[in-house]
């Protein structure tokens, strides 16, 4: 494995669900202290200032930190442990899933389980099975044994995934691509800028608690109080059986990363929009643009550009396949584009380039 790899399947092995980031924001903290001053918002967000050729303007580069995952709700007498989605999940890519249940005493193993196909008729097994009757089974018998495993209600609970580099050597399958690719790729970019000129003051963020309501984004930028901000995300793409009609753009693996010009929740800034397209012309990096307005669920973007009086902000996203589930796949050449792409955007956003973006 090479550098980045190495980054990748540490940062999506971590666990961190929304409001228990310990884990991953410890790792975050680690990689951001060599690079800049590290300070934090109040609700866990990681802020790395690093100071460039000129103190102003104030350039926020954000990713969540935070990953879906669950919370014991309940212990059934029998010994099985019900458990609340933290997080949006699609239920059919839970049943048979192995987990882990983060305790005080350490970590449990378990796994989704709901009635046996076997004993169900016919009629049952056409149907789907819903969460609520789902359950994990820690391969206890009694709510005593659960009990003497040290789970408790509300412990966090983490899908298990072993990060692998699939057949071709360049995608790679994992866990929490979304959005812990967003945060690779911030460490990257705050790596190859460490020796670089940019003439304007970065603040690399992690954010928290993006995945049960952009949080941790509303907290950090009334630290930071940023002049413009680009959020790094991971999102769906639709380059799969079933899904290649004409009604829809179809979005792929492996042909740059993801520039949203329009969804529900944000509209970015033209002139930061048509400043990015041109950075990736000039140094022929693809990206693939998207404005659809079907994407289910906001980005931190939503968040920040409403601070204060406004802050121009667009959303890079990496393309990933089967995002929320235990499975993501993601594709290297994607990272290293938008890696190139950002590096490129950060050094032209000087005084002069960001004032003219809210010159009306
Ligand atoms: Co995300």
């Amino acid at each position: 494995m090479d550098e980045i790899e190495i980054l990748l399947k540490q940062l999506t092995q971590a666990g961190g669900i929304p409001g228990h980031e310990t884990e991953v924001r410890g790792l975050i903290q680690k990689h951001l202290g060599s690079l800049g001053e590290v300070t934090h918002d109040r609700l866990g967000s990681v802020i790395c200032r690093k100071s460039g050729e000129a103190a102003e303007p104030r350039i926020m580069l954000a990713a969540h930190m935070d990953e879906i995952g669950f919370v014991v709700s309940h212990i059934t007498k029998e010994g099985f442990i019900r458990f609340a989605s933290v997080g949006g999940w699609w239920d059919q890519v839970l049943l048979a899933q192995r987990v882990v249940i983060k305790t005080a005493k350490g970590d449990v193993t378990g796994i989704i389980g709901a009635r046996s196909p076997h004993l169900l008729s016919d009629e049952e097994r056409r149907k789907l099975v819903e969460r609520k009757d789902m359950y994990i089974d820690i391969g206890a018998s009694s709510a005593e044994e659960v009990d003497k495993a040290g789970v408790r209600i509300a412990d966090p609970v983490l899908p298990v995934s072993e990060f692998t580099i699939l057949a071709n050597g360049k995608t790679y399958l994992s866990k929490a691509f979304d959005d812990r690719g967003g945060c690779a790729v911030l460490l990257t970019v705050m790596r190859r800028l460490r020796d670089t000129a940019h003439a304007n003051t970065l603040f690399a963020v992690a954010t928290v608690q993006e995945e049960v309501g952009l949080r941790g984004a509303r907290t950090s930028v009334r630290v930071v109080d940023p002049d413009v901000a680009i959020v790094l995300e991971g999102t769906a793409v639709s380059d799969v059986p079933g899904q290649s009609d004409d009604s829809h753009q179809v979005l792929r693996l492996g042909r740059g990363p993801i520039v949203t010009f329009y969804r529900g929740d944000m509209i970015p800034n033209h002139k930061l929009r048509d400043l990015l397209v041109d950075t990736a012309e000039r140094g022929d990096v693809p990206v693939q643009i998207r404005a659809d307005d079907r994407v289910r669920g906001g980005t931190d973007g939503a968040a920040i550009h409403l601070h204060g009086s406004g802050v121009p902000t667009i959303v890079v996203s990496l393309p990933v396949r089967y995002v929320h589930s235990h499975g993501g796949i993601m594709h290297r050449t994607d990272f290293d584009a938008e890696v190139e792409l950002l590096v490129r955007l950060v050094q032209r956003l000087d005084q002069k380039a960001v004032s003219d973006l809210t010159a009306w």
